[in-house]
């Protein structure tokens, strides 16, 4: 080969890398770029073409010729490498761009629940009395007459029956044929004497216990004594006090025990009065206990509730079941006593009941009078929470409102 065949292939080199390198920047994308690569650098590409002539040159022409092809090479994989790098960033900037989150957003909110201000009530009256060695017991809400009633030391037609109008579950067959109902049996309540469990004076075992600790108590047992006869009429209960009974049957005293529930009254609804609401019972039988316990306990309950300024005043009250018996009220938490809306003017705001455990009643179930004595108190959970959050309806508590029930933490 000549010298100017050699410089033909050199200049064929140079126009190639020329063309080469105008194409590539004309390369729009990733893909372009490759078919670039494999037209260019290929084995079968221009470039090895144009390179497989360095053979046919004479010894004299190859080294300038190879070195102009090293060169294009170099140059044309450099510039390759480099326009891969820019169409990967602008891919990579192109990707970022769609994919872009504004964390200056706001987040959307994550709803949380929240406890019923009646069962956040129930709670921290719970809390208060477990601090005080109290447990806390389940019981029926479809019941007896006797437990609710009877016992309780209000026979048949005594007028204190009167206040509490009473729902009655119809169709209830004989006594004997436990369980009287469905909704009875469902509720726990069994027709005593019927199966029912041997009796026992021990505290339930832990294995019983029901979900949240709470105890059910009574529900299949009793002393043989007081599981006959019959209960009677079977009725939605009207009060949580029956319970009383079903723990002094089943509980050898010391008994310190408190029962909250539901109960229920055939009541016209209006902003004051439900037909179902809950309350809860306290109880404590003992050999010494005395009106000093039941006073310091609620007054204990009182300003935890409410504040620790708070004062606790006893009225004299009539409830059967215990004597003596009295009614509670606190000093108003809006006035301090002085006299406002809320407390009707008179500084105080009636909580619920208490007394001592009736001897009769103590007698009902089989303890002495003159070796224990007893307390007891009852309020309800509607009426305090009203008083606590200032709600005038006790209606809003069932309405099922969020924007009402969300205020109430
Ligand atoms: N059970 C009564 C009621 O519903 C409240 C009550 C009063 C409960 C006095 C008691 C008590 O334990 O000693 O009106």
């Amino acid at each position: 080969m000549t010298t100017s065949e050699k410089s033909v292939l050199i200049d064929d080199l140079h126009a190639l890398e020329r063309e080469a390198l105008a194409k590539l920047a004309t390369v729009p994308d990733e893909r372009g770029l490759e078919e670039w690569r494999v037209e260019v650098l290929g084995r079968r590409g221009t470039l090895a073409e144009l390179l497989r002539g360095l053979a046919t040159l004479s010894p004299e022409a190859r080294p300038a010729a190879g070195a102009a092809g090293n060169r294009v090479k170099g140059a044309l994989e450099a510039a390759y490498a480099e326009r891969q790098r820019g169409l990967r960033a602008q891919s990579r900037a192109r990707e970022l761009e769609a994919e872009r989150i504004d964390v200056t957003l706001p987040g959307r909110g994550v709803h949380l629940g929240q406890l019923h201000p009646i069962t956040q009530l129930r709670r921290e009256v719970e809390r208060v009395f477990i601090r005080l060695g109290f447990s806390v017991v389940d019981g029926p809400e479809v019941e007896y007459d006797r437990y609710n009633f009877t016992l309780l030391n209000m026979p048949p037609d005594h007028p204190a029956r009167d206040i509490q109008d009473t729902f009655y579950v119809a169709n209830v067959g004989a006594p004997s044929r436990a369980p009287a109902t469905a909704a009875a049996a469902a509720a726990g309540a069994v027709s005593p004497g019927d199966g029912a469990a041997p009796a026992g004076t021990d505290p339930l075992p832990p294995s019983e216990r029901g979900a949240g600790g709470h105890v059910p108590v009574g529900v299949d047992g009793g002393k043989a004594k007081m599981a006959t006869p019959a209960g009677g009429e079977v009725l939605l209960r009207t009060q949580t006090s029956p319970m009383q009974i079903r723990v002094m049957e089943c509980q050898k005293p010391p008994i310190r025990v408190l029962i909250p529930g539901r109960v229920y009254r055939n009541e016209a609804t209006d902003a004051a009065h439900e037909s179902q609401f809950s309350q809860v019972e306290g109880l404590c039988v003992d050999e010494r206990t005395t009106m000093g316990d039941l006073r310091g306990c609620l007054t204990f309950m009182i300003r935890t509730l409410f504040g620790s300024e708070r004062e606790v005043r006893f009225r004299c009250g009539y409830f059967p079941f215990v004597e003596p018996g009295a009614e509670f009220d606190m000093s108003c938490h809006v006035c301090g006593g002085q006299g406002c809306r809320t407390c009707k003017g008179t500084g105080w705001i009636e909580i619920g009941g208490c007394g001592m455990v009736h001897p009769i009643v103590l007698e009902n179930v089989g303890l002495d009078p003159s070796r224990y004595s007893g307390w007891a108190f009852g309020f309800g959970f509607e009426r305090m929470a009203l008083i606590r959050y200032g709600v005038d309806d006790i209606r809003l508590f069932y309405g099922n409102d969020l924007r009402f029930l969300q205020q109430l933490r």
